[in-house]
Formats: structure tokens, sequence, C-alpha cells
């Protein structure tokens, strides 16, 4: 088989079979394809789409890319959760702690920034220490002993995924529907959870822009889990803004402790509290979303989550004093507040754009292997449907670099959009899929 016949053939709409799917996978996988006839297949999938057979067969070559997990040693049920990828969603540090902490396992394999999206991967990686490259032995021993691993792809595991990600995420193909089922979906067969719960982001600041497409990636994702008997969940949730107020990774993770100590934005915490709801549910541990969701309230309120939390940063050899202090946390050196300039209703929020400012800031990457700066990012002061005075704060930029932090400002303005007319709040969620 020729790798450059394979990439023809996408390019002219072809259907590719499951051996040409698999002689990819595996040949990039082992490093004997090279990354120039990665990208110009991604971008020929990204282009011309994938049938379900060919995406489901992507996922599964994917999965088989290291060893899958069989977990049943060590816990009778895990489950996992995983989003599509948005601006300021930190929901991951916050949630899987506190369904762990009422006493359902949770096993998570994350990602790292995606083009404009964070990754939880690089927020852990804020805290000094966090490993995040677990072998399956460790990830094993840990979910057995804490009840709570967020590990990302390794040489063991998912190891396609890891390469071919670091390859989207600067070669412009982030955004293909078959690429994301079978990354999404191939971390969690990998990482053998049995129950899923999938928060498919829509908006300006998704991959999906578009409610059609975002349910169209929900339907995949749930069909393919459980074709392979998981239980699958998804909500279809709003990117139009940022979650929470915080973006960049450790002013990100500063927001999440805040939230498992019971405070946190609004809107952050709502978003917690169903997701959390859901992954009880879906774990058999609540009749209904109603009982699932006093549960993660509680777990929170007791503190029993926030004791979650430091164990799993503790466990995966993250200097505890960083989270009971974080202040402690790495912090920009340019600190600016940027304030209204006109009056008027917060009417839009061009969210892919704040995210790019971010990663403008040295918070994402460019270039694949980049190193992050953990300590900058964003603070917004306003949502959407907020009214605004002359000279409200709108924004506060944490910068290490005087040009950049004057691009992340003209970005973030530019970003933003008022009406002079009041402005409906967004919902935080649309479409449940099960
Ligand atoms: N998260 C992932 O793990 N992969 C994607 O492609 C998008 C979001």
């Amino acid at each position: 088989m020729r790798m450059v016949e394979i990439i023809e053939k996408k390019r002219d709409n072809g259907t590719l079979t499951t051996e040409e799917i698999e002689f990819f996978v595996a040949g990039y996988a082992r490093e004997e394809i090279p990354d120039y006839q990665a990208a110009a297949l991604l971008m020929a999938i990204m282009l011309r789409g994938m049938d379900d057979r060919e995406t489901r067969d992507l996922t599964l070559a994917m999965a088989r890319s290291g060893e899958t997990l069989d977990l049943s040693d060590v816990a009778s049920f895990v489950v996992d959760k995983h989003s599509t990828g948005g601006v300021g969603d930190k929901v991951s540090l916050v949630v899987a702690p506190a369904v762990a902490a009422c006493g359902l396992p949770v096993g998570k394999m994350s990602g790292r920034g995606l083009g404009f999206s964070g990754g939880t991967l690089d927020k852990l990686e804020s805290i000094p220490g966090f490993r995040v490259d677990l072998s399956v032995p460790e990830f094993k021993a840990q979910l057995a002993e804490v009840g709570l691993v967020l590990s990302g792809q390794s040489a063991n595991l998912a190891p396609a995924d890891g390469k071919l990600y670091a390859l989207r995420d600067v070669t412009g193909t982030v955004p293909g529907l078959p690429l994301i089922v079978g990354s999404i979906m191939s971390k969690k067969l990998a990482a053998g959870a049995d129950a899923i719960v999938l928060d498919v982001k829509v908006g300006s600041g998704a991959f999906m822009r578009t409610l059609e497409d975002a349910r169209a990636l929900a339907e995949a994702m749930v069909r393919i889990g459980e074709e392979v008997g998981r239980r699958v969940t998804a909500r279809i949730s709003d990117m139009n803004q940022p979650l929470g107020r915080t973006v960049g990774n450790a002013l990100e993770v500063r927001e999440a402790i805040e939230t498992l100590h019971g405070g946190g934005p609004a809107d952050f915490r709502e978003h917690c509290l169903v997701i959390g709801a859901e992954m009880l549910l879906l774990g058999g541990r609540a009749d209904d979303l109603k009982a699932a969701r006093v549960q993660v309230e509680e777990a929170i309120a007791s503190g029993r989550a926030w004791e979650k939390f430091r164990q799993l940063i503790g466990a995966q050899g993250g200097e505890l004093r960083y989270v009971d202090e974080p202040e402690r946390l790495p912090t920009a050196e340019l600190i600016t507040e940027v304030r209204a300039e006109e009056v008027g209703y917060l009417a839009r929020v061009q969210t892919d754009a704040v995210g790019m400012a971010v990663v403008a800031l040295g918070g994402g990457r460019e270039q694949k292997g980049d190193p992050i700066d953990h300590a900058v990012g964003l603070v917004m002061h306003v949502e959407v449907g907020d009214e605004v005075e002359v000279g409200t704060p709108l924004f506060t930029v944490h910068a290490n670099d005087i040009d950049r932090r004057e691009e992340a400002v003209a970005r973030v303005r530019a970003a933003l959009s008022f009406s002079s007319e009041p402005v409906d709040r967004l919902p935080l969620f649309y479409n449940r899929i099960t």
C-alpha cells in the first residue's frame, strides 16, 4: 500500500477501506509515515469528510494504536467525560473530583490545547511537578487507590491520537467531524471507561458552529460508543462566550479551585453541576438527574470534592502548596484592565478570537511542541446581555510581553460587539442525546 495513493483517493472524494485507514494510523503512530503526508491526508479528510464506516474504522484504529485498558480488576464501573473543546472550559478540573468524591471512580484521558481551545493537560501542568504521562500500571494503581486519574495519551495509550492531535493543532485541520470523533472516542475507548459523558460545544468558540453540526457530532460519538458497548450521554452546550471568567492555564486552575471551595462564577458552577449529575446518573449512582445533582452539590459543599482534587494532584506528583495557596501558581508580570469606550449591551463575543488572543500571549501553541506560558491569559468581566457604561471594566489581560499584550488587547476588543438595545442572555445548554 502506498500512502500517496491513499491521500489522492481521499482528495478525489473516494471512500477509504478499513485496511487503508489502519495502514495510515498504524504507520503514522510508528513514525513510518512522515508528517507532511499525514498532514495532507488530514486536510483531505477535513475537506471531503468520511462516512460512518470510515469514521468508526478511524476511531478503532486510533484506539488500537496502543494498549486498551481493562479496568475491571481495579474498579467495577468507571466513568469518563470529555469536551469537544472550548474557551475557558475547565469543567473537568471540578467535575472529575466532585464525581469521584461521590464514590464513582473517574478514569479520564484528557487532551492538550487545540487551536483556539484550551486543554486540561496544559492547565494541570501549571501546577509544578504534575505528571500527565502515566504508564498503564500507574493509571490502574491510581484508579484503585484514589478513584480518580486525569492522564494524557502516552506511548502506550492512544499514541496515534497524541501524534495526530499535535499535527492537527498546527495544520488547520482541527474542526473536521471525523477527526474530532476519532480523536475523542479513541481516547475514551483506550482508557477503558464503562460510561462516557460528552460535552459537545456549539458556537463561536467551538469547532461546531451550528446546532445541526453539533448534533451530528454528538450522534456520531454516541453511536460509536454504543457499538462498542459503552454507555454514552451527550449534552450540547453553548460556547458563544468563554465559560466562567478566566481563559488561560494557571488562571483557569485558580478559578476551578475557587469553584471546588464552593465559589466560582455562577455559569461555570451550574455547568459543572449538570455535567457531574449526568456522570453520576450514567454510572447508576442516582435515580434521576435531580438526585444526582444534589450529590454533586453536597460533594462540593462538604469539602470532599476539594479533598479529592488534592489527592489527585498529590498522586500525580503535583506540589500541593501550589493548590493550597493558588497565588503561588505562575503569575504574569503585566496585568492590564481594559474598559468600555462606549455605552451599550454586550451583544456578541467572537469566542475563538478570545481563545486565539490567549494563544498569541503564549498560552497555547503556534507550532508543534511549542512551550506554553502557563501564567498568561484573560479575565472577562462582562457576559452577553450585560449593560456597560463608558469606563466599565471589560476584561483584564495577563501578559509577559508588551507586544503580545497589545496584540491580545486589540484581538479581544475586536471580538466584543455591543448593541444599543437590550440583549438576551445566552442559554448554558441545548440538547441532550442518549
Ligand atoms: N478534544 C479532543 O480530544 N479531540 C478533538 O479533536 C477535539 C477536542
